[in-house]
């Protein structure tokens, strides 16, 4: 069955946060793999926000992370802790917002066209699991609505979903 979802792309940021946390609590079903619901995440993201060139995941596993479900151009497919944007969101456990990527010590660029970035952290039982990638091609595209709200999303899927399955997936 084909998955869809209603947004207004008139409306504000804020609003549209609102109209689709709710699709995304819908789509969420932890009977099904992780994947299958991380990619509908990713997709959900996408298709809501013009703002957004890459949504991604990137999941951890023994202090790297490794590319998970995303939108976009193909990226890199591991990243070490404490690299990148991504690395450092993922050592201190914060959302990390970059108004200008080029101004980040250590990003890497999978898409030369990104100017900046929010990753926020994914945490699940007090233990990271990964975390949520967010690229835009215009600057200073995120802000604190931006970083609220997708740590709203962020904690709805651990809340529901269980990222043990994880650690079976990448082998
Ligand atoms: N820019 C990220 C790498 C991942 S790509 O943006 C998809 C970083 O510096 O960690």
């Amino acid at each position: 069955m084909a998955e869809s979802i209603s947004i207004d792309k008139n409306l504000s940021d804020v609003d549209i946060y609102n109209a689709i946390i709710p699709q995304i609590q819908y789509l969420l079903n932890n009977d099904e793999p992780i994947i299958s619901n991380l990619s509908n995440v990713t997709a959900v993201l996408m298709e809501a926000f013009n703002k957004f060139s890459w949504v991604g995941f990137y999941l951890l596993k023994e202090n790297k992370l490794y590319l998970g479900p995303f939108q976009g151009k193909a990226a890199c497919t591991v990243i070490n802790v404490g690299s990148g944007v991504c690395g450092a969101s993922a050592q201190t456990k914060d959302t990390i917002i970059v108004d200008d990527v080029n101004s980040f010590p250590g990003h890497i660029a999978c898409d030369s066209f990104s100017k900046s970035e929010i990753v926020v952290p994914l945490i699940q039982n007090d233990k990271l699991c990964g975390v949520l990638d967010i690229d835009s091609h215009k600057y200073a595209s995120f802000n604190l609505h931006d970083k609220m709200y997708l740590e709203i999303i962020c904690r709805i899927i651990t809340e529901k979903l269980n990222f043990n399955q994880i650690n079976e997936i990448l082998k």
